[in-house]
């Protein structure tokens, strides 16, 4: 009699063990796991739009990536893919890291070897060996100076990849991430060291003239450029500013 309790019985003496899957069983079964595009059922989560962030997150391999590397975020990608377009990460004395929740790009200058690296959000952050991270608004001007004052000189290299909280109103959210990226090239402008480079999100479309034509005064060559682990259907692109000047500006 083959029934349940006498298959158990018989491995547990240990006549027929499963050893588990062969590698080739094991890969095909990874692969489904991680190739089929996933889909939430309406059921659990109300929210159409909660629904459709948790579906993207199941089917983004720079999330799968990220996991299995210990980033924080699949938003290290975008700083590994700017570094290895326009050498961003070359100088890494001190750095700012303006909008640094959950602290991805953080890690990724530790990794590289930055000296110094002060970050910054309104969010907190879990401790990142060797960085001082800040709770506080860019806005605040005694946040700011805390920031400079643990950086202990000029820094070298300025990230921005700070973003407003979306309202689903384009415009809106539109104008509120310019408003940030302006704020990033204002504190790049007043603070950097001659030489230093700066980076900066923003928001294709619209009100953006301005800012590169102050990005141009101020610096040797400044690019746009979308990095490949940029979502498609983003409008977020890079602004990248090498070789700082000195200005009357400043
Ligand atoms: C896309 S996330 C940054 C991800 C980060 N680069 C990483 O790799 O983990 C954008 C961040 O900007 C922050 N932010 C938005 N407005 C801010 C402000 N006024 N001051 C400080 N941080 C701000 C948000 O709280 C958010 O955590």
């Amino acid at each position: 009699m083959t029934d349940k309790k006498t298959e158990r019985s018989k491995t547990e003496d240990g006549k027929r063990r499963w050893k588990g899957p062969s590698a080739a069983d094991a890969e095909r079964a990874r692969e489904k796991t991680f190739n089929t595009k996933k889909k939430i059922k309406k059921g659990g989560i109300t929210k159409k739009s909660s629904r459709a962030w948790i579906e993207r997150q199941l089917n983004d391999p720079y999330v799968r990536r990220a996991q299995e590397a210990g980033w924080r975020a699949r938003a290290a990608y975008k700083l590994l893919d700017l570094d290895e377009k326009f050498g961003l990460l070359k100088n890494t004395q001190r750095v700012v890291d303006l909008g640094c929740a959950p602290g991805s790009w953080t890690q990724v200058l530790m990794q590289r070897g930055a000296h110094y690296v002060v970050g910054i959000d309104l969010l907190p952050v879990e401790p990142i060996a060797g960085a001082h991270l800040i709770e506080g608004d860019v806005n605040d001007p005694e946040a700011m100076k805390e920031m400079m004052s643990a950086l202990q000189g000029k820094p070298t290299l300025v990230l921005s990849d700070m973003a407003a909280a979306t309202t689903g109103h384009k415009q809106t959210d539109h104008i509120r991430t310019v408003q940030l990226a302006e704020m990033a090239v204002q504190f790049a402008i007043n603070n950097l060291e001659i030489g230093g480079n700066f980076c900066t999100k923003v928001f294709q479309g619209g009100a953006q003239g301005d800012l590169k034509a102050l990005m141009d005064e101020n610096f040797a060559d400044v690019r746009y450029w979308k990095p490949p682990s940029s979502r498609a259907g983003s409008p977020e692109m890079f602004a990248v500013a090498l070789g700082f000047k000195q200005t009357k500006k400043r």
